[in-house]
Order: structure tokens, then C-alpha cells, then sequence
């Protein structure tokens, strides 16, 4: 299905709670957490970032960042993938996660 333009602008406002420790979009770089450019459809800690051995474990098992993982992941970092170094507590409201979902599913390019 085609992006709602008005669900990844209210994304872009959500993920101003992602942005102290990450970066997506144009010449996005790792800083406290990993770079998101394509992370929909790809496997978890892959990319050059030190992760935790927690998520590369979940990566080597198969874990790959559906939507479904993701809205499982950012509900609840720490109880969905225990021994992640993400300290952040979650996002409690199902709306607030799709749309930073749509806003990352809009960097797939990048
Ligand atoms: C990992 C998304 C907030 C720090 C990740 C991953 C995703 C993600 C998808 C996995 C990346 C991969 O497998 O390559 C988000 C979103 C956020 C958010 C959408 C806001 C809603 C934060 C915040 C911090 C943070 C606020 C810092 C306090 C990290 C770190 C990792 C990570 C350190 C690596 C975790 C590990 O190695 O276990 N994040 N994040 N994130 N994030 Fe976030």
C-alpha cells in the first residue's frame, strides 16, 4: 500500500524521541544507536554499528525488522528483545509506532 503522506509527517514528529541517539535520511551516520535508512525487510544488527550481543544474537536467529517486529520493539524494547543496550522505554501508543514506522518505511532508499 502507498505511504500516507499525513501518517509519515506525524512520524517524522514521533521520531523526534529517536533522534537524540539516531539518525535516517540523507547522509545519516551511527551516534548512539545505528543509522535507520532501510531498516524495513532487514535483518536486525546488521549494520556497522557496535550492538549488543543480545541483538546480534536475535539477528543470527533469524530476526528480521518486519513491521510487526518493529511495533513489537519500540512497544517495548527490553521485554521484547531482553539484553538490548537501548534504553528507551518504549512507545506506549500503537498510532505513535506506526507512524515512525511509516517514517522509516520512507528511507528504504537511502
Ligand atoms: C537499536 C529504532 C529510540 C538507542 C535500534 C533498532 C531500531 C531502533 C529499529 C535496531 C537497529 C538494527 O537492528 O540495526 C528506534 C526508534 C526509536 C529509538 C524508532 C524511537 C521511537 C532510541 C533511543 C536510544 C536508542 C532514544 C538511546 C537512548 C539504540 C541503541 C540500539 C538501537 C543503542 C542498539 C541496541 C543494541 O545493540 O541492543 N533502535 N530507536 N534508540 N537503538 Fe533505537
Amino acid at each position: 500500500a502507498a505511504a500516507d503522506p499525513a501518517q509519515v509527517e506525524a512520524g517524522e514528529a514521533v521520531f523526534r524521541r529517536c533522534a537524540a541517539c539516531h539518525m535516517v535520511g540523507a547522509g545519516a551516520e551511527p551516534r548512539v544507536g545505528p543509522a535507520l535508512n532501510g531498516i524495513l525487510g532487514r535483518r536486525a544488527g546488521t549494520q556497522a554499528f557496535r550492538y549488543s550481543p543480545a541483538l546480534v544474537a536475535a539477528g543470527a536467529d533469524g530476526l528480521v525488522w518486519t513491521v510487526g517486529a518493529l511495533d513489537a520493539y519500540l512497544e517495548d524494547p527490553r521485554g521484547y528483545l531482553p539484553g538490548t543496550r537501548m534504553t528507551f522505554a518504549g512507545l506506549d501508543r500503537a498510532e505513535d509506532r506506526a507512524a515512525v514506522i511509516a517514517y522509516l518505511a520512507s528511507f528504504q532508499a537511502g
